[in-house]
């Protein structure tokens, strides 16, 4: 981050501040289910708050609506769970993300109040790029400060990681910095032997990481759908899980015994383990054995060096976190696909398009 321009460099005292947040969370009922991306916002609100920025604008994306509104992909949960992380501060919510309602919800705010933005990825300019998209976001609050601290989707050329950067300068929030300067750390000196554990259901972008991380891993384990869709082709120095516990259709939903022996058994003898993707449908407690155990084996051995990445990966370590706070690990990091490509050196759009210092 040595080369970059965060917001401690750039001027944020009345000014108003459009933000990008990662708030790509996962929703229960209509309910934040964990709110981890959420808290890692705060540092970067509350430093803006004390600075004295005028107005703070956060857009984010959640899930994948492919440019079409859907309900149940609204950021308004996200916008109740921040206010209730923000206590006394004016936090409010637009079902939009440009317009006129857009325009009177920046004007009801109080200096230094807090508003959401609707879910970006409802509108096709995001997943375009779009310049148009990005200057109307911003003609629309006012915006003249701009801070990419949406961390977990940086390795994405969307209008708020990319093109944005055409109509005002980038600077890196402190979230953004935190993860990239953690990142390096662990890049330039990895204990070895490094495991990296893959698992999750975002075959397509995963799959294409793994042979990136051939010759930096000693050991690449793969489970969760990638290994249940037989997506990846083993190698020397990679093992593939071999046996899993299914539903009564036959759907292939959790890692069977003999592959989280050889997963725990990888893990004991490395010093490094990086994991990204539940090895299993965890959500569901029938198929949360495997990701289970692993975890514990994580946290239990103060021997690893534990690097968890993305969302629900995260979520879960929490949760079990909650349960036993023996448990401990190295790193938990808001960013998946992000963080897998950063370390194995690919170019992040999110990032180029930080200010040089
Ligand atoms: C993530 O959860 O990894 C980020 O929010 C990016 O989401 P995406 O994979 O849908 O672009």
């Amino acid at each position: 981050m040595e080369n970059k321009l965060t917001v401690k460099d750039t001027k944020v005292r009345d000014q108003i501040v459009l933000v990008r947040t990662d708030y790509n969370v996962p929703l229960k009922d209509g309910e934040v289910e964990s709110d981890f991306r959420i808290r890692a916002s705060l540092p970067t609100i509350n430093y803006l708050r004390e600075k004295g920025a005028k107005k703070i604008i956060l857009i984010s994306h959640l899930g994948r609506p492919e440019g079409k509104k859907v309900k149940e992909l609204s950021l308004k949960p996200v916008a109740m769970k921040l206010a209730e992380l923000l206590p006394g501060v004016q936090v409010d919510f637009v079902d939009d993300v440009s317009g006129p309602d857009v325009e009177d919800a920046v004007k009801n705010l109080k200096k230094g109040g807090v508003l959401l933005l609707e879910n970006l990825r409802f509108y096709p300019g995001e997943e375009a790029n779009s310049e148009s998209f990005a200057s109307e976001i911003i003609d629309t609050t006012g915006a003249t400060v701009f801070v990419q601290d949406g961390f977990a989707v940086i390795h994405r050329a969307h209008a708020s990681t990319s093109a944005i950067s055409k109509n005002l300068p980038v600077y890196a929030g402190l979230l953004l910095e935190k993860e990239i300067t953690s990142l390096e750390k662990l890049l330039s000196s990895p204990k070895k032997p490094l495991m990296l554990m893959l698992g999750g259901a975002k075959v397509d972008d995963k799959a294409p990481l793994i042979d990136a991380f051939k010759n930096k891993a000693d050991q690449i384990c793969i489970g969760g759908k990638i290994a249940a869709d037989g997506a990846v082709q083993p190698a020397s120095n990679i093992y593939i899980a071999e046996d899993f516990d299914e539903d009564g259709e036959g759907n292939k939903l959790d890692c069977g015994p003999v592959s989280t022996a050889k997963f725990v058994e990888t893990a004991k003898a490395s010093k490094t383990v990086i994991w990204n993707g539940l090895l299993g449908k965890a959500e569901d407690v029938a198929f949360a054995t495997a990701s289970t155990i692993f975890l514990k084996t994580l946290g239990e051995n103060p021997n690893i060096e534990s690097i968890i990445l993305g969302g629900d990966t995260t979520a879960f370590a929490e949760e079990l976190m909650k349960e036993d706070d023996k448990l401990k690990f190295t790193l938990l990091s808001t960013g998946g696909g992000a963080a897998l490509e950063f370390l194995s050196g690919n170019t992040l759009p999110g990032l180029e398009a930080i200010e040089n210092k």
